[in-house]
């Protein structure tokens, strides 16, 4: 599984139930590699997209306690060990987990790659965080974009491999 976020300096990922800071072109990243793959997400995620809705042409697969949770166009299932189930019935497909904070942290185990979006700014508000990779020993840069830029905020694509 891959694990795909962007990133603050203190690897910050949230504020008040969304984004840390809008980047289009990371959006576009998001789109495109996930693109007709399944992604995996807490239902908190799932609320911060647009309308609160699945996203288009890909499984959606959503975590939460909530017995009678439904949602048209997801998939629900209620824990992690269910999500990494379902997600193994989609041999031909990649897939992603796609936060937040408390799936990302229980899902790393099963990731073997992380496409982390790196901006060069500490978000002083953040309140959802997740593991930094720089700090684990098993994770280890393998490729990194020029750096870019937009809105005088400073931002790299780097992937990352657990070795
Ligand atoms: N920077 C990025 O790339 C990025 C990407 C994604 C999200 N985010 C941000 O992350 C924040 C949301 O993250 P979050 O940590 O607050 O919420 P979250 O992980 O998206 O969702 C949490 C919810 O998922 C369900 N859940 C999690 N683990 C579970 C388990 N083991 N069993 C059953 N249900 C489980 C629970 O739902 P119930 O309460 O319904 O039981 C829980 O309340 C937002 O600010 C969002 O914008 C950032």
């Amino acid at each position: 599984m891959i694990q795909i976020v962007a990133v603050d300096e203190r690897w910050a990922i949230g504020i008040d139930g969304g984004l840390l800071t809008d980047l289009p072109e990371d959006m576009k990243f998001f789109r495109e590699t996930t693109q007709d793959s399944v992604i995996i997400m807490g239902r908190k995620t799932l609320l911060s997209f647009p309308n609160g809705k699945p996203l288009k042409n890909r499984i959606n697969i959503v975590i939460t306690k909530d017995k009678n949770f439904e949602e048209s166009g997801a998939v629900i299932c209620h824990s992690i060990e269910e999500a990494v189930d379902i997600a193994e019935n989609y041999k031909d497909k990649k897939v992603f987990v796609v936060g937040g904070g408390t799936v990302y942290r229980q899902m790393l185990k099963y990731c073997d790659t992380a496409y982390i979006t790196k901006i060069y700014k500490t978000f002083e508000e953040a309140d959802t965080f997740i593991d930094n990779l720089d700090e684990l020993p098993e994770w280890k840069v393998e490729s990194e974009s020029e750096l870019k830029e937009y809105n005088g905020l400073g931002f790299r694509f780097i992937t990352y491999k657990r070795i």
